[in-house]
């Protein structure tokens, strides 16, 4: 189906904020998670119908190590621990692909950080 790009920028954040410290975004910016446990980016996603879709996160992680999130829909983790490995600094951005099922209408996917160095920058999302 149709391919839709949800900025993260535009999405609900908490313990993350919005910068342009870095290149290779698109939009207006992309969200740098506070390095702490429990932020999360919530995008607010329609959906023709239920069931899978291909949803491509956007992201930049210019450590050496990975930082996980968990991804839920609608309030319940569908995919825990999501491993966004290393890019090769904080200006190369790469897209980490996954599927979820969403509800048919309105959708919250929402990607946490659950390790203490906080969620990798995100761009946006597409679905
Ligand atoms: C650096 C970088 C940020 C990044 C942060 C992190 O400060 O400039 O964009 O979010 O590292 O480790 O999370
Ligand atoms: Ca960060």
């Amino acid at each position: 189906g149709t391919v839709t790009e949800y900025q993260a920028e535009d999405a609900t954040l908490s313990q993350a904020g919005v910068f342009t410290n870095h290149t290779g975004y698109t939009g207006t910016g992309f969200v740098d998670y506070v390095n702490t446990t429990g932020g999360y980016i919530e995008w607010t996603v329609d959906a023709a119908s239920a069931g899978p879709v291909t949803v491509a996160v956007r992201y930049a992680n210019g450590t050496s190590s990975d930082r996980p999130m968990d991804l839920a829909v609608n309030g319940t983790v569908a995919a825990p621990g999501v491993v966004f490995t290393p890019t090769a600094n904080w200006d190369t951005w790469t897209t980490r692909t996954l599927t979820l099922t969403l509800a048919a209408g309105v959708n919250k996917i929402r990607a946490t950080a659950t390790q203490s160095n906080g969620g990798p920058n995100v761009d946006k999302i597409t679905v």
